[in-house]
Order: C-alpha cells, then sequence, then structure tokens
C-alpha cells in the first residue's frame, strides 16, 4: 500500500517537472505572452495542471470552484513606483478604506461620464495610434476626476507620469523614471490639497482620512492611471477588429465589446500565493476565455446571442473583480464611437501588422476620414521584429521581478 502511494507521488512529481520545464522553455522561446504559451500548451485541458510551486487552472469552472480566498491577485510590481493600486493591496483595512472610497467615486464618474462636453478628433495618420488614444483618454480622465480641463503645466506634469508607467506595463521600459514619477505624485497631492468644490472627493470625508499615500494612489493610480492605460488598450483592440467587422459593432455593440474582450482580455495571467494549505495557482486569461467556447479563436459576437457558454472572464471573477466593469464599458465605449462617428472615418491595419493581447510594436495603422485611398493596404511599419523582441526582453525581466513563473 505504502509502495503504491510513494510511486503515485514519485509520477505526480515527474510530471509536474515535466509540465514545468516544458512551459518555462516554451515561455522563453517565443515572442507570445505567458497567457497565450499557455492556451497554445494545455488548450482546452480541463480541471489543473501540476507545476512544482503552483497549480495551472485551465478553466473558469475549476477556477470558481477553489476555496474564496481574497488575496490580491498579482505580484508586488516595481512598474508602479511609488504608487500603491488597490489590486496589489492585500485584504486588509487599507483595502476596505480604499475599495470604499473608490465606490464613492466610481458613482459620482458614472454620473460625470456623458455630461462632460467633450471633443476630439483623431488626427489622420500613418503609425502607431496607441499613444494619441492614450494623451485624449487621459485627458478625459482629468476632467471626470477634476470636473475641468487641465491647464497646460497641469497636464505636462500628469501626462508624462501617466506615459512612463504604461511604458512599463507594455514592456517599453523596464524601470521606473522616479523624478517624472516625483513630478506627478506632487501634481496630484497639489490637486488634492487645493481640493476644489468640483473635485471627485470635495465631500468624501473617508478619503482625506486616509494617509497621503492613499489619497495620491487613488487618485493618481486606481483613476487616472488604470481609466487611461486600460481603457486605451480596450478602444485600440475594438478599433483593429471593427476595420474588419465594422457591421457587427454598428449591428450590435453589446456582442462585439464581449467578444473582443473575450478575445483579447486586458490582462494576462493571475498568479496567487499559496495560502492556509492551499497551493498557489497561475491562471492564463487567454485560455480561461478561449477554453470550452466553439471555435475558440475566432470573433463570433453573435455567439454571445446565446447564453449557454461559458462566462467571460476579463472583470475578473471574486471578490476581487473589477469594481469598475460600468465605467471602463461606458468610457470606451463613448470613446470609439465618438472616433468611429466622426464624417467617413475608416481604418485599416498595416499590411505586416498581427492583431495580438498586447500591442509589442504599438497599434499600427493608416486612419482618415473620407474616402479610403486604394493602396492602403500595401503599407508596411519598420522595426517590428525589434519592437517584438525588446518587449520579450522586457518581459521576462518584469516575470523575474514578479515571480510570476516560480
Ligand atoms: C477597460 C477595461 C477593464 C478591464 C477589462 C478590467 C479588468 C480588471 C480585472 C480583471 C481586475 C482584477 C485584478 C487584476 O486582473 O489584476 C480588475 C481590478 C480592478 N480594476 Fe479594472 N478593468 C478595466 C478598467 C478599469 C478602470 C477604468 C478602472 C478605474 C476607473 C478599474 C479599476 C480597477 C480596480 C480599482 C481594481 C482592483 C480591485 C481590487 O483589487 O479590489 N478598472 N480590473
Ligand atoms: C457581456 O458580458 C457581461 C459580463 O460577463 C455580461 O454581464 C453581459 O450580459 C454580456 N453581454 C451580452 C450581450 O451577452
Ligand atoms: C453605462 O453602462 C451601463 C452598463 O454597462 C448601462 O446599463 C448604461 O446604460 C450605460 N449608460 C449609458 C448612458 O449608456
Amino acid at each position: 500500500m505504502h509502495v503504491k502511494i510513494a510511486l503515485i507521488k514519485i509520477v505526480q512529481y515527474i510530471k509536474s517537472v515535466y509540465n514545468t520545464i516544458l512551459l518555462y522553455l516554451s515561455v522563453i522561446s517565443t515572442l507570445m505572452t505567458p497567457g497565450t504559451v499557455i492556451w497554445k500548451l494545455f488548450g482546452n485541458r480541463k480541471g489543473k495542471v501540476c507545476l512544482l510551486n503552483r497549480d495551472l487552472i485551465c478553466d473558469s469552472k475549476t477556477l470558481m470552484n477553489l476555496p474564496k480566498c481574497g488575496k490580491p491577485l498579482d505580484g508586488y510590481t516595481n512598474a508602479l513606483y511609488p504608487f500603491l493600486p488597490t489590486f496589489l493591496l492585500d485584504n486588509n483595512q487599507y483595502w476596505i478604506d480604499r475599495r470604499d472610497v473608490f465606490s464613492y467615486g466610481n458613482n459620482l464618474i458614472n454620473k460625470r461620464i456623458f455630461d462632460i462636453s467633450f471633443d476630439f478628433e483623431l488626427k489622420s495618420k500613418q503609425g502607431n495610434i496607441l499613444w494619441d488614444i492614450f494623451e485624449i483618454i487621459s485627458k478625459y480622465s482629468f476632467q471626470l476626476v477634476f470636473n475641468r480641463l487641465p491647464t497646460d503645466e497641469e497636464f505636462n506634469d500628469i501626462y508624462s507620469g501617466l506615459i512612463d508607467i504604461n511604458k512599463i506595463i507594455k514592456r517599453i521600459s523596464s524601470t521606473p523614471n522616479i523624478p517624472i514619477r516625483k513630478i506627478f505624485y506632487d501634481r496630484i497631492l497639489k490637486l488634492i490639497k487645493d481640493n476644489n468644490e468640483n473635485f471627485l472627493f470635495h465631500n468624501c470625508e473617508n478619503f482625506f482620512k486616509m494617509d497621503e499615500i492613499h489619497q495620491v494612489s487613488s487618485v493618481a493610480e486606481d483613476f487616472l492611471t488604470t481609466m487611461a492605460v486600460q481603457c486605451t488598450d480596450l478602444v485600440c483592440h475594438m478599433l483593429i477588429l471593427y476595420s474588419e467587422y465594422p457591421e457587427d459593432f454598428e449591428n450590435n455593440f453589446e456582442n462585439s465589446f464581449n467578444e473582443t474582450l473575450r478575445l483579447y482580455p486586458l490582462t494576462d495571467i493571475w498568479v496567487r500565493e499559496s495560502s492556509n494549505n492551499e497551493k498557489g495557482w497561475i491562471a492564463s486569461l487567454v485560455q480561461l476565455n478561449r477554453n470550452g467556447w466553439s471555435q475558440p479563436n475566432t470573433f463570433n459576437p453573435q455567439r454571445w446571442d446565446s447564453t449557454n457558454h461559458p462566462p467571460l472572464m476579463s472583470w475578473g471573477f471574486d471578490v476581487r473583480r473589477c469594481p469598475a466593469q460600468k465605467l471602463a464599458t461606458n468610457i470606451s465605449r463613448l470613446i470609439f464611437e465618438n472616433i468611429i462617428h466622426k464624417n467617413q472615418f475608416w481604418i485599416q491595419p498595416a499590411a505586416n501588422f498581427q492583431h495580438e493581447r498586447t500591442f509589442p510594436y504599438g497599434c499600427q495603422v493608416s486612419l482618415g476620414y473620407g474616402d479610403k485611398p486604394h493602396d492602403v493596404k500595401l503599407w508596411k511599419f519598420n522595426n517590428k521584429l525589434k519592437m517584438q523582441f525588446q518587449r520579450w526582453l522586457f518581459e521576462k525581466l518584469r516575470m523575474i521581478d514578479q515571480n510570476e513563473l516560480n
């Protein structure tokens, strides 16, 4: 009997060594993100795959049946320094206070979204439009929080910080620019201290009870950065898909929106440390969103007409799920529709552009208004491989920084 148990354990161990090596080698040797690699390797597998230190959770049903746990999803990251975003806080009193304050701001912003007059036009261009959209949404986010346009000086201080954070998130650089972050921090602190009557938290006592770092992080990170970074990516994904499926977006926006987020979730992987006898785990959002779906890799918005399918995992799944789903949906939709409904807008991805979950070389398109030129499909952008490689390198550095795969 003992021999049998020992044998089973040995086989288990060998399997977990094999799976871990397989996963590591694949992640290191391809340009894909770990989440995409996991989907390629383990596809429609059900349940858990044993790794040395963690379990890989392969499908949403298994994930949602795990014991409830309020731990933060992500490990420590230097990408956000000096800010402490809510999603990095353990579920202690700080987290509770921040969630409470967040929900206050969330409600108020939801009222402001459609009240703020807001006009912009994306310039005709051939190249990376990700930063153009990022700038537009950054400005709009400022307006949502402060209920007015930023001065040039204010915007420069804030926008440089936002770019610096997003560059690390996008793996365009690997270390924060501390002086720029400091200017961002100080500018937000000054705006909080001004406490103008239109400031989001003007009447929120609990906000002002928090420590300074939490006040600044709440405004700078939970709201400004997250709105700018997340909504920009989502709008870019929708624009790329819109170029191929305009009717779907015009005829049924909700379906197309969910289908965009199913194929291109904005988070790559979730990692969670072990806690009270539970093994730590890792899950790929790409896999969770495709495992168990028919024709999982195809953009097919009609599938959302039926409810007979696994759930959309892109907003999270437990107490730590995104508290801003409605806000993020409305902002992204508003920006997206503003762009595509301007006088005869057209958009065409570069001939060598591949739509991936991240934008390793930016969102490379031609866009314009009026008649679409015939030769527009031929245009290619330069330095694709170099940009891919850079992203790959910084992603590995970040994986080490965050202990993502250990
Ligand atoms: C645009 C699409 C968005 C998606 C798909 C999304 C998705 C998610 C997901 C999956 C999580 C769980 C944590 C993680 O994966 O790291 C999360 C957490 C969070 N999101 Fe979002 N998010 C979006 C936009 C936003 C926006 C615009 C805001 C702020 C206004 C926001 C605020 C937050 C906060 C504060 C948390 C942390 C919650 C906690 O840990 O208690 N999200 N989001
Ligand atoms: C889109 O996904 C959300 C979140 O899972 C869900 O609540 C909503 O019903 C879905 N929309 C459609 C049209 O199925
Ligand atoms: C904002 O989003 C929510 C949920 O996605 C939706 O019910 C509501 O109608 C939206 N508001 C507007 C004005 O479109």
